[in-house]
């Protein structure tokens, strides 16, 4: 039985769900001001990565140098494999840099004006350097050969079963609009453009949005950039170099996009930016919906923007995000209940795989592999619908912000 106290202690601290909703509440002005304040933040977190690795790297070697000598000695390789993670620390702050070099201008109504001198660099918190991180791992995922098998099973799918429904010999494909919610750093978004459909991807994070704005503006050479994406991992590596091994980007030219491809990246919060009703023919989502604090919403707003007979193809698992965030609203709903949702929205799902094993930003050497057993499915919405979610737009969307692409 609970502990009576305990109860009395819950029913007495309500929690706050912050950023769900809420959000609205707060003045343009003072959104505009947060936003701004976010967006050097992550600037300031590509900066800092340098030190803040480095940081680690050292303490490796203090604690290396708490060992018994005859034990030190013993580790003839260690100083001479902290000093390679050393030299990949600072090629990786070289490309971090180029990153973020000149993205003060990368959205087209959107200035985020000055921040105080730009040599100063302040600590980030430990939540931005894991952010950092994964966007490193990012680019393996999306824009190295060594990703490929990654894509293939995560991509792929998703890619055929548009060809499928959309075939060429059917369709214009310049007119079939595509929307990528959640596109990282957008080579789903961009294969989808490469084949010739209208394409559109989104993002919220500025580490993803600075990256990807890299990758497709300012990279057109094949692997003509390196990085270190397993630097940071410390346990489960088999072999010393492992850790240190190199990963070459982008894997094709990303400006091979033809010259009258329709490709775009939008910057900003797709529930709040994607309000206007029935303009889409097909919303694709991998890895996406356990992004939300509330997966109906998303089911929602997919509904709505999808044209009447346009089809969302979903795939990946449901890992989500805000589960163990305090404060943060988090909905977690098994497969079966959110297609249960899904189908009273008046969705009809057409194909359905529950078990497509998939893998996200795997290192494969490691000796710590997670696997996902992802749901694959496409749910068509109606060309005449019997039952109806809200279909009504909402008046208080967001401005989005269009990243400029060359
Ligand atoms: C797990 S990642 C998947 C990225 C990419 N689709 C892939 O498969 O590699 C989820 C992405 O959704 C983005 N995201 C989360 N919530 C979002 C929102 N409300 N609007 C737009 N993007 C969002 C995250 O920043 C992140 O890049």
């Amino acid at each position: 039985m609970a502990d009576s106290t305990e109860e009395a202690a819950v029913a007495t601290q309500p929690e706050v769900f912050r950023n769900y909703r809420d959000r609205k509440k707060c003045s343009p002005e003072e959104d505009v001001r947060l936003e701004k304040q976010h967006f050097w933040n992550v600037i300031n977190a590509f900066k800092y990565y340098r030190v803040h690795v480095h940081e680690r790297v050292n303490r490796a070697e203090r604690q290396f140098q708490c060992l018994p000598h005859h034990h030190q000695q013993i580790l003839t390789n260690f100083h001479c494999h902290l000093n390679k993670i050393r030299d990949c620390i600072d090629r990786n702050h070289e490309v971090l840099q180029a990153i973020v070099h000149n993205c003060l201008h990368m959205f087209e109504n959107m200035e985020y004006g000055e921040n105080g001198d730009p040599r100063k660099v302040r600590p980030s918190s430990t939540f931005d350097m894991d952010k950092l991180k994964s966007t490193i791992k990012q680019f393996v995922r999306d824009w190295s050969e060594e990703g490929r098998t990654e894509r293939d099973t995560c991509y792929k799918p998703i890619v055929d079963e548009i060809q499928r429904l959309f075939p060429p010999e059917k369709c214009n494909l310049s007119q079939v609009r595509v929307l990528v919610p959640g596109a990282g750093l957008g080579r789903l978004a961009w294969e989808i453009a490469h084949l010739g459909y209208s394409c559109q991807g989104n993002e919220w994070s500025f580490f993803m949005l600075f990256s990807s704005n890299f990758v497709l503006n300012r990279c057109d050479e094949e692997n003509a950039l390196t990085i270190y994406p397993w630097i940071h991992q410390f346990s489960n590596n088999k072999r010393s170099s492992d850790q240190t091994r190199p990963v070459s980007f982008p894997d094709v030219n990303p400006q091979s996009l033809s010259a009258d491809a329709d490709f775009s990246m939008v910057a900003g919060d797709f529930q709040e930016i994607y309000s206007e009703p029935e303009v889409w023919d097909c919303v694709a989502t991998c890895f996406f919906i356990d992004t939300a604090h509330n997966v109906l919403d998303y089911i929602e707003t997919i509904w709505n923007i999808l044209k009447p007979g346009g089809v969302w193809i979903n795939l990946g698992p449901l890992l989500f995000h805000y589960e163990n965030m305090a404060n943060e609203l988090s909905i977690e709903l098994s497969y079966e209940e959110i297609k249960t949702v899904i189908l009273k929205y008046g969705f009809i799902v057409e194909m359905e795989r529950e078990s497509v094993p998939s893998t996200y930003t795997e290192n494969d050497r490691s000796m710590l592999k997670y696997l996902y057993d992802s749901v694959f499915f496409t749910a068509r919405k109606p060309e005449k619908q019997l039952t109806s979610g809200d279909q009504t737009p909402k008046n208080d969307a967001k401005e989005s912000s269009l990243m400029k692409i060359s």
